[in-house]
This record gives structure tokens, sequence and C-alpha cells, in this order.
């Protein structure tokens, strides 16, 4: 099997990080390959936000608690200390769509280079309240984005996780 495709099978949500940083040309390796992300028409319409300081990755992680209706003091982000937040431009039609690529791209690139990574929710509520508007204009950044979701990441903490089996009767052929 190819590299590729191996690591396709073996990437799974990862829920219990250690502490230590993801080093910088590690974050700037998985950030490269959401960049190179397909898009529709090419338009390359995402943004992302690397946060590795801990007073905004602690307030991130306080709002998405917030917003999920948790116990004041959860983690959503099961103590990762780095994440990449995708967003996409508001007017995009197919912002959903090539967001989320860009998620895949950088949990399928983290998983590459022996990097735990989770999809987390929730950043579309963050971005419309106006403590999100006001980080993005904190960053330059004018133009309306919509939050699609944070890549958690960090170093596995325990024991990988099993692959599920997968559900059958999932596939059709029309030869
Ligand atoms: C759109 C989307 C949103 C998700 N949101 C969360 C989340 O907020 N918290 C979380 O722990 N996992 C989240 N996940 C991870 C899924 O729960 C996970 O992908 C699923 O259980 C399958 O496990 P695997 O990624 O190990 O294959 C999300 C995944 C996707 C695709």
């Amino acid at each position: 099997m190819s590299d590729v495709l191996q690591k396709m099978e073996t990437r799974r949500s990862i829920r219990k990080f250690k502490g230590d940083m993801v080093p910088q040309d590690i974050m700037d390796k998985i950030i490269e390959a959401g960049l190179y992300a397909a898009s529709g028409h090419g338009e390359q319409n995402t943004i992302m936000i690397q946060v590795t300081n801990k007073e905004l990755r602690d307030k991130i992680s306080q709002m998405n608690c917030q917003i999920g209706g948790w116990k004041e003091g959860f983690d959503p982000f099961y103590g990762a200390p780095a994440m990449i937040i995708v967003l996409a431009k508001k007017s995009w039609p197919n912002r959903v769509y090539d967001g989320s690529l860009v998620m895949g791209n950088l949990m399928l690139a983290a998983h590459e280079l022996g990097i735990g990574s989770c999809w987390i929710h929730r950043a579309k509520e963050e971005f419309e309240m106006d403590w999100g508007k006001e980080l993005l204009k904190s960053l330059g950044i004018e133009e309306e984005y919509e939050g699609i979701g944070h890549c958690a990441l960090g170093y596995v903490e325990g024991e990988y996780p099993k692959t599920p089996a997968r559900k059958p009767n999932r596939v059709f052929y029309v030869k």
C-alpha cells in the first residue's frame, strides 16, 4: 500500500494530547499542506490562523466550551497545545466544501509528520460572535469569513486509537 493510502487509513481523531508544543517547522509543513488543498474554481478562498499562544488558545477553548454547552472548565481541545483554525470567505458558495478539504489536508499532513489531530467544531459560531469578529480584525482580516473548523494539534498522549471497522454497504458500483 502506498504511504499516502496507509496514512489515510491510520489517521485517527486524537482526544488526549501531551502538553509539548509542536515545533514551528512542523506547523509550517502542516499549514503548507492546507494551502495546497483543491478549491472550487481554484479560488483559494480559505484562510488559516495558527494559534500556539496559550492565552488565546485557552480563550478559544473557553468560548468553544460555552457554545457547546459543556460545564465550565471542560477543554473541548483535549489539552492540545496548538491549533489551526480554517475559515472561508462568507460570500463564497463553496466555502464549506473548500474549508473541509483544507481541514482534511491538515489532519493527514499532521499524521504523516507524527502529530495527532482532531477536528474541533463550532468555529462557525465562534466567528459569528463579536469576540471572534474582533479577533479577525486584530489580525488585519477585514473581509467577512465563516469559521469552518479548528484542527487541534499536538503529540499523542497514551495509546493510539484503534481503527473502527467501516460500515458495510456504503459503496455502489455501476460498471
Ligand atoms: C465536521 C466534523 C466535526 C467534528 N467535530 C468534532 C468535535 O467538535 N469534537 C471532537 O472531539 N471530534 C470532532 N470530530 C471528529 C469526529 O468525531 C471523528 O472524525 C469521528 O469520530 C471518526 O473518527 P476518526 O477521525 O478517528 O476516524 C469532527 C469531525 C468532523 C468531520
